[in-house]
């Protein structure tokens, strides 16, 4: 497995432009099976999560073409609502096509959806709002079977303000019989771009952003050309990446209303901050002051997926951060690993205790899921001397060209293959 060797101690300068989202692509991905007609989507990321979302639509039987910067997705013939587990065990959002693949064919069959290791993660949200739309499912030998003769409308209250239950919801009920509200959704800015292309398909939402999001059934939904909003957690771990190292960067293609949350904490450890349309550009000189708390949640909160990144930055800022992990019970994995390079972290459930340090110094770090992947690569930018980050695909999961992107700035960074 791929590695990386890094040597730290490097200030970051230059321009970032920002992929498009993963976590925006993965449910139009999914979206795409909801009409026979070509769908084209612009700047698919060269990330794994993609390519295994891009298997599944094979499976089920739609023509992927990939022309210079544009995905097209031709589902005309897609004849098969099963998905296999080597797929699903790889990518959480492999649930996704539940909804979708259901509007098609009125049934589906899948296992249980993989993806990163950071909580039980279960999807009993995502089930009983299919329940509600009048979809019959049993669950035997690992596999979720489901069935319906007919999407009927419904009022839906979820109990979290769930992401996935959302957008899976949604799929299922552009094309049910009747109206669907959704009370207590997700308010993520990739809830917000579903809409959009959904809409764009010829379907009736609306309210995405806020909590309640109400969507008219129709009968047919026609092919779209669509470019998804860019990645608000790609473009904070460099943000971040920057703070932490010092230097100045701009990070071009995220609005900064997508990240507002990060952007004060970073503001508050000392960094100057200046926005212009989808630029972002920060100033620091890597001396940062510790903020005293940082709670993750539900969006417009704390994002969970910047929280370990964060972490890292907070490993050599002066003072002591308490973090409060609210989303997922296991995210701070990759403690360990960085108190390996002389971080000194307390982790009790769901909160850290990280007491600054005058510096971190190089060490072997092994990547365990995605977005700690992404702070052991940051904790390594700011170390003294020289570290190896081992189990990339991890790390490739989300992040196209990271180490690429990462020497464009300044970084010393390298991949070995393996
Ligand atoms: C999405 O995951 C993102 N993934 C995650 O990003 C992100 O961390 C998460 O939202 C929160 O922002 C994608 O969009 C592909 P949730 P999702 O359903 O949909 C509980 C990354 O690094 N819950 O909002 O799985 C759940 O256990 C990934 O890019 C239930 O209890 O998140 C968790 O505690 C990691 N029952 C909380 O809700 C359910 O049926 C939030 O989960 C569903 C969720």
């Amino acid at each position: 497995m791929d590695k990386y060797i890094i040597n730290g101690g490097e200030k970051l300068y230059g321009k970032v432009d920002i992929q498009c989202a993963k976590n925006a692509v993965l449910p139009l991905l999914a979206a795409s099976v909801l009409t026979d007609e070509p769908v084209k989507i612009r700047g698919v990321p060269a990330i794994n999560d993609a390519e295994n979302m891009l298997g599944i639509l094979d499976e089920v039987g739609c023509k992927i073409k990939r022309q210079r910067d544009c995905t097209v997705i031709d589902s005309s013939n897609a004849a098969s609502p099963e998905i296999s587990t080597r797929l699903t065990k790889e990518l959480r959002s492999s649930v996704f096509m539940l909804g979708s693949i259901l509007t098609r064919f009125h049934r589906a069959k899948i296992s249980y959806p993989g993806g990163c290791d950071i909580g039980l993660r279960p999807i009993d949200l995502h089930l009983s709002g299919l329940k509600k739309l009048g979809v019959r499912i049993a669950e035997k030998d690992g596999y979720i079977h489901c069935e319906t003769d007919k999407l009927q409308g419904a009022e839906i209250l979820l109990d979290f303000p769930s992401v996935g239950a959302t957008e899976n919801i949604l799929l299922a009920a552009v094309k049910a019989e009747g109206v669907t509200v959704i009370r207590n959704a997700a308010k993520e800015p990739e809830i917000i771009d579903l809409q959009n292309f959904l809409t764009g398909m010829g379907a009736k939402v609306s309210g995405a952003g806020g909590s309640t999001i109400v969507v008219e059934g129709v009968k047919r939904l026609h092919g779209v050309e669509y470019t998804p909003i860019g990645d608000r957690i790609e473009a904070g771990t460099y943000l971040i990446a920057a703070a932490s190292c010092g230097g100045e960067i701009e990070t071009k293609g995220v609005f900064p209303e997508n990240i507002a949350a990060l952007l004060h904490k970073l503001r508050e450890n000392g960094c100057k901050i200046h926005t212009k349309n989808d630029k972002i550009i920060l100033t620091s000189n890597g001396r940062l002051k510790a903020v005293d708390l940082v709670e993750t949640m539900p969006f417009p909160g704390f994002p969970t997926d910047l929280q370990a990144q964060y972490s890292a930055l907070s490993c050599t800022a002066t003072g002591t951060t308490l973090v409060v992990e609210n989303l997922f019970e296991t995210r701070y994995r990759y403690a360990a690993e960085l108190k390996r390079m002389g971080a000194d972290i307390t982790v009790r459930g769901r909160v850290a205790f990280i007491r600054g340090v005058e510096r971190l110094h190089g060490a072997f770090l092994t990547a365990g899921d995605l977005r700690g992947g992404a702070a052991l690569v940051l904790a390594a930018l700011k170390a003294e001397g020289e570290s190896t980050v081992a189990n990339l695909y991890h790390i490739d999961r989300g992040y196209a060209d990271f180490e690429d992107k990462l020497r464009k700035l300044g970084a010393k960074i390298r991949r070995i293959r393996v």
